[in-house]
Formats: structure tokens, sequence, C-alpha cells
């Protein structure tokens, strides 16, 4: 008598589990092929195609011509100007962890929010100074610049 029963539970079950494996399985590849394997911060894209291709990839610079990035004391001590130093370049000599920098960083029209991703994306990646910042200080900063 029992079994009957069971076999209509087992079916029941693969019925309601296979498709719900099978929608599982395309989410997880749908959500793959969109990160890319990971999830992307929201600056990377800006910076890979703004930045790194003078401060490079890791944000290592270049030796004597482009400051590094990677725990840059330069930034961290004046880190409410970098908005000015992307969106109106900098051109002065400065020193960057004791190394003497004096060459044309260009300025970049990006937007509030665009400037705030790529500082956060600097932040995390490579000063390592856990700053969070957004769009309103972008725009406060902008007020400042000289
Ligand atoms: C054309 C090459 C170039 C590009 C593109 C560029 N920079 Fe720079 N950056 C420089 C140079 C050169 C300096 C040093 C300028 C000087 O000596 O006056 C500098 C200085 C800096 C500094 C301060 C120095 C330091 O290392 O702490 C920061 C921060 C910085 N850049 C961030 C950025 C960010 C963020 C972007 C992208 C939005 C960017 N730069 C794009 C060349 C570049």
């Amino acid at each position: 008598m029992d079994k009957p029963k069971l076999n209509f539970l087992s079916k029941f079950k693969i019925a309601a589990l296979a498709p719900l494996a099978i929608v599982l399985l395309l989410l997880w590849f749908v959500y793959n092929v969109y990160t890319n394997g990971q999830v992307q911060h929201p600056g990377k894209s800006t910076y890979q195609t703004e930045c790194a291709g003078c401060h490079g990839d890791n944000g290592e610079g270049t030796a004597q011509l482009i400051p590094p990035l990677v725990r840059a004391d330069y930034a961290i001590r004046h880190f409410d100007s970098i908005p000015c130093w992307i969106t109106n370049g900098m051109n002065h000599p400065i020193i960057v962890n004791d190394i003497e920098y004096n060459q044309v960083m260009y300025g970049k029209p990006l937007s509030d929010v665009e400037a705030a991703n790529v500082i956060n994306y600097v932040a995390q990646q490579f000063l390592k100074n856990d700053r969070k910042v957004n769009s309103a200080w972008v725009n406060q900063q902008w007020q400042k610049c000289k």
C-alpha cells in the first residue's frame, strides 16, 4: 500500500527540482557572463580607460615619469584635491614616495559619479586608506579647485 505513495512523491520531487536546478544553473551562467567571474568595482572600467594608460593597471606608475598610486603618500595627504587633479589636470613638480615627478597629467571631463567611483576604486585598490566618497563630495571639492 505504501509503494504507489512513494512513487508519487519521488516523481513529484524530480518534476519540481529538475526545473529549479535548470533555472539556478542558468542564473549562475548569466551572472558569470555578466560579471566576468568576479563582481567588478564600479570605478574599475573608468580607471582602466582613463587612468591605467599612464598609472598602470596596478597603479604602479612608471619609473621617474608617472607617479605610482599604490600607497602614494602624496595622494593620501592631499586626498581632497584628487577631484580637481582628475578634471583640471596637474602640472607641477611633486614628490611621491620620495621620488620627484614633473610631467603633465591632462584633465579628464568625467562626471561627478564617474569621478567618485574612480576615486573610490583608487582609494580601495591602491591607497588602501578606506575613504569612501560620493558625487556630492566630488562637487564640493570641485568648488574649491584653484
Ligand atoms: C597622461 C597620463 C596620465 C593619465 C591618463 C592620468 N594621470 Fe594621474 N598623473 C600623471 C602624472 C604625470 C602625474 C604627476 C603630475 C605632475 O608632476 O605635476 C599624475 C599625478 C596623479 C596623482 C597624484 C600623484 C600620486 O601619485 O599620488 C594622482 C592621485 C593621479 N595622478 C590620479 C589619476 C587618476 C585617478 C587618473 C584617471 C582619472 C589619472 N591620474 C590619469 C599622469 C597621468
